[in-house]
């Protein structure tokens, strides 16, 4: 079974405390939101659960292993996998080379064929196999979310952390990502999807986190969080400014910048 355990860690970029004492687990595969406000330390827990940052003080147990302060690759190796907000496809490869590139990179002694063929099997799961051979580029921005989506699956990880899966997404599409999230969270993998969309959190998550300055306010069932009236405050004032489902511009700046500083 998978276990994951956060434990009392803090995160500080000089002045500004990002991370201000998280602990939680994981127990098999859960399906778990990830919300908070803007500024909460969303991205920074995702940063220092997949090897970007190393925690200021704490630990990350995965599978009773400590793995906090491990480079990213080596944490990814042991099963933990992200998308980013901002897609980092290779945009001048195409899409099966986009999914061969970071198995290989991850397991240099296997077998080139063993991936290609894994990588037809995801294209297929995802319903894109018709686009193997365009480059990465030409896709749609929904198609591009699951070419990401593709990449992460090609490494196995268990437990997938998705950051804003559905912005910029056709809400048809984001039915049919629903679909996919929940076939392979019953395959056995755990899931944490970070999202301001709140619809697709509370059609999927059984489990919401609430970070609010750098401290988790609420864990639990997402119709009792949802009530939780340290929750509601947090979230007071945000609503206007937070368009539901479409993404604003001002936003996908902000995702570029922390995809190329991050
Ligand atoms: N690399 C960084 N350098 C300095 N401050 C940062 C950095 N990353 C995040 N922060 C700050 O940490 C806090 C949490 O940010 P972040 O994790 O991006 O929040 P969220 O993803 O929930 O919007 C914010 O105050 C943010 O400005
Ligand atoms: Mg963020």
């Amino acid at each position: 079974m998978i276990e994951l355990d956060v434990r009392d860690v803090y995160k500080s970029f000089g002045g500004i405390q990002a991370l201000n004492g998280v602990s939680f687990s994981i127990r098999g595969n859960e399906l778990i939101g990830l919300i908070g406000p803007n500024g909460a330390g969303k991205t920074t827990l995702t940063n220092v659960l997949d090897g970007v940052y190393k925690p200021t003080s704490g630990e990350v147990w995965l599978n009773g292993e400590r793995v906090d302060g491990l480079p990213p690759y080596q944490i990814a190796r042991r099963g933990i996998g992200r998308t980013f907000q901002v897609t980092r496809a290779f945009r001048r490869m195409t899409v099966l080379e986009n999914l061969l590139v970071p198995a290989m990179a991850l397991h240099p002694t296997a077998r080139k064929r063993d991936f290609h063929e894994r990588a037809m099997e995801v294209l297929e799961f995802l319903t894109i196999e018709h686009l193997a051979n365009e480059y990465a580029r030409s896709l749609s921005g929904g198609q591009q979310k699951l070419l990401e989506l593709g990449r992460l699956l090609m490494l196995d990880p268990d437990i997938i952390i998705l950051d804003e899966p559905f912005a910029g997404v056709h809400p048809k599409l984001m039915e049919t990502i629903y679909e996919y999230i929940i076939e392979v969270n019953k395959q056995g993998k755990a899931f944490i999807i970070i999202s301001h969309d709140m619809d697709s959190i509370f059609t999927l998550s059984k489990r919401l986190l609430v970070l609010n300055y750098g401290e988790i306010i609420a864990d639990g069932e997402p119709a009792k969080v949802k009530e939780d009236p340290a929750v509601i405050e947090a979230y007071l004032g945000e609503e206007e400014e937070e368009g539901p489902v479409v993404i604003p511009a001002g936003r996908l700046a902000e995702g570029m910048e922390e995809a190329t500083n991050g």
